[in-house]
């Protein structure tokens, strides 16, 4: 059926795709806005939704000689992060659910979300937002379509997703061959006749329904960017990762880099870290070591598959940043501080500051008095943060001025080494090589970080963290790790990615960190490629390869030997009490462990003299 407002709306748009045509009508008549748009990605477009959205009190336009064409933007104080225990992946089978994640019979889900939709977008304005993550040009180009009545989501994913009548077009010259995910997203705050609306509209009730068989996503009640901006977590990984599974290639949350070294060889890295755990940060790293150079090709997610040579290339699907605020600074981040100085950029729960710019806790030039993200007065002596823990930028990465040329390689680059990681106190070290694909394979399944602020729930807990994508698998994370093990087998191992887990986070007696981070990761970098080179020197542990303390660069590194000793430690005893938490972890997976990784861990446990 066709609605009223399609046909009276000036901007109603439409498509000759009747697939397409037919969802957009259904949608429509379930959720009755009052307006259909459909995005077409231009720039009055943009103009006009960033206008709609400074009238409506939800932007802030920042001071154009600092911030040009940027907003600010404070949610409410109760919808800022992703929510994992609202996330759902309804496959039909419960046990394809796996034990990570929540799951409800994929009908049930829908009776239940059909009866929140109803009526949702009553007052609103219903987008339609045709989208592609990766290359139009790509040999399958992975198309999406979100349905949104949020103007801030709609600003948002043109930051971070190739969107608009580009892509529109090329779905229809497709034609019914066209494979798109439907991605249905609402605020879920329906307005009534003359009801003023809230700076940010959301319900307390909220669901983020992954169908990962129909490759399909219902989001509802947050604006939060994880949850609502439906090509990036939702597509991107957990209905990818699916995806993935079934074609043989892989789904991940990972950065890209490209590292050129001082005789300008070209070496491309992944790296997976838990969410605020250092991703954007290592994508736009500056080398402190002399002579070695890093371009970004992505800060989050990778999709990788095996080319014709049996290398793994990494693409990034992704068309902008959506990076963590606090702790960005001129010093841990100056690619990224450039680049959102460009402009074109919503930041969202940071502070506003008294000259219209934005302001967060570990960026320079700490100001007098600003507005916090809760919209109350804030100076440096007020008790509470000024910015929230999760506050974001969103920005485009053709902004970045380390942007590599690859970055619009269809095909994507191949990788030689891929980096585990995460947030420990204690235990891990700065680096460890692993044996080969399958002992990486292990070091990824049982990767462990405390929590952040990225997610609700409480920060910092040990948790296990498999390969930094516990939150995001789209399917039984047993047989996700068995996915990971067959991507080996079937390779030529001589080709294969070598696999590193790093630790920037270990902590000395006082609580400080033991390696100063950022651009000093660069020489953890260097010594990865020398030993995918045969130059660089390792003592073999019971847990892998870590360096010996000559074999690392620290040339020039203000780091007491002693400390760069406490870092690269690998303690048998802290090893020990890390095997009952490893085993609890693999309990969870019953039958669908695989059996290789039951192989390692009994392998470690003999290395640690454990029976
Ligand atoms: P998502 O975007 O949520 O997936 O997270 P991310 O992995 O991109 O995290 P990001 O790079 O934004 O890192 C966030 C936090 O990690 C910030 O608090 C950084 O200061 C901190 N961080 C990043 N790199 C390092 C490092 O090398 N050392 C230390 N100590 N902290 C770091
Ligand atoms: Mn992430
Ligand atoms: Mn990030």
């Amino acid at each position: 059926m066709t609605t009223e407002a399609t046909h009276t709306d000036q901007r109603a748009g439409g498509t000759t795709h009747a697939g397409l045509q037919a969802w957009v009508d259904e949608v429509a008549a379930m959720t009755t806005p009052d307006h259909i748009e459909w995005v077409t990605g231009s720039d009055a477009e943009w103009t006009r939704l960033t206008d709609k959205l400074v009238e409506a009190g939800t932007f802030v336009r920042l001071n154009e000689e600092k911030k040009p064409n940027s907003f600010y933007a404070a949610s409410d104080p109760t919808d800022v992060a992703r929510v994992e225990d609202r996330t759902y992946i309804c496959s039909v089978d419960e046990k394809d659910a796996g034990p990570t994640n929540n799951w409800m019979d994929p009908n049930e889900m829908k009776d239940l979300m059909r009866g929140l939709y109803a009526g949702c977008m009553k007052g609103r304005t219903m987008y339609v937002i045709p989208f592609v993550m990766g290359h139009v040009e790509a040999e399958n180009p992975m198309f999406g379509v979100e349905i949104t009545d949020s103007e801030y989501v709609v600003v948002s994913m043109r930051v971070m997703a190739r969107c608009g009548v580009n892509v529109l077009r090329r779905i229809e010259e497709l034609g019914e061959n066209a494979k798109y995910v439907p991605a249905l997203h609402s605020v879920g705050a329906p307005l009534e006749p003359g009801q003023k609306d809230v700076k940010w509209p959301c319900n307390p009730e909220k669901y983020i329904v992954q169908f990962p068989e129909e490759r399909m996503i219902w989001s509802f009640g947050s604006g939060y960017g994880g949850n609502a901006l439906l090509g990036k977590k939702c597509y991107s990984l957990r209905i990818a990762s699916a995806m993935a599974r079934d074609e043989g290639w892989l789904a991940e949350h990972m950065l890209i880099l490209k590292l050129i070294s001082p005789e300008q060889q070209v070496y491309y890295i992944a790296a997976a870290f838990p969410s605020a755990c250092g991703k954007t940060n290592l994508a736009m790293l500056a080398p402190t070591i002399p002579g070695w150079k890093v371009e970004t090709l992505g800060d989050d997610i990778a999709w990788m598959r095996f080319g014709k040579d049996g290398r793994l290339y990494a693409v990034n699907p992704e068309f902008g940043f959506f990076g963590v605020a606090p702790g960005t600074n001129e010093h841990t981040n100056p690619n990224a501080m450039k680049t959102i100085n460009k402009g074109n950029s919503v930041f969202t729960n940071v502070a506003l500051t008294d000259d219209r710019d934005i302001w967060w806790e570990g960026l320079e030039n700490t100001p007098a008095h600003a507005t916090s993200w809760k919209g109350l007065d804030w100076t440096p002596d007020s008790a509470e943060l000024s910015s929230h823990a999760n506050s974001r930028y969103c920005t485009p990465i053709e902004q970045c001025d380390i942007l590599a040329d690859e970055y619009y390689d269809p095909q994507g680059v191949p990788i030689s080494a891929i980096f585990f990681g995460g947030r420990r106190k204690t235990t891990v070290p700065l680096v460890t090589e692993s044996r080969d694909w399958t002992h990486g394979t292990f070091m990824g399944a049982t990767l462990s970080s405390e929590t952040t602020a990225a997610a609700t729930g409480a920060v910092g807990v040990v948790r296990r963290d498999p390969m930094a994508m516990l939150p995001f698998i789209g399917y039984n994370a047993g047989d996700y790790f068995q996915h990971w093990i067959n991507m080996g087998k079937d390779a030529d191992a001589s080709k294969l990615p070598k696999i590193f887990y790093v630790n920037w986070f270990r902590r000395d007696d006082d609580g400080g960190f033991l390696w100063p981070g950022f651009g000093e990761n660069s020489r953890v970098l260097k010594w990865a490629i020398e030993r995918i080179e045969g130059k660089a020197a390792a003592v073999e542990t019971p847990i892998g390869h870590v360096p010996t303390p000559e074999s690392l660069d620290t040339d020039g590194l203000d780091m007491s030997d002693a400390d760069i000793a406490a870092a690269l430690k690998v303690d048998p005893e802290e090893w020990k009490a890390e095997i009952p938490q490893i085993e609890e972890w693999f309990a969870k997976f019953g039958e669908n462990l695989p059996t290789e990784l039951q192989i390692e861990l009994d392998g470690l446990k003999a290395r640690l003299g454990l029976e």
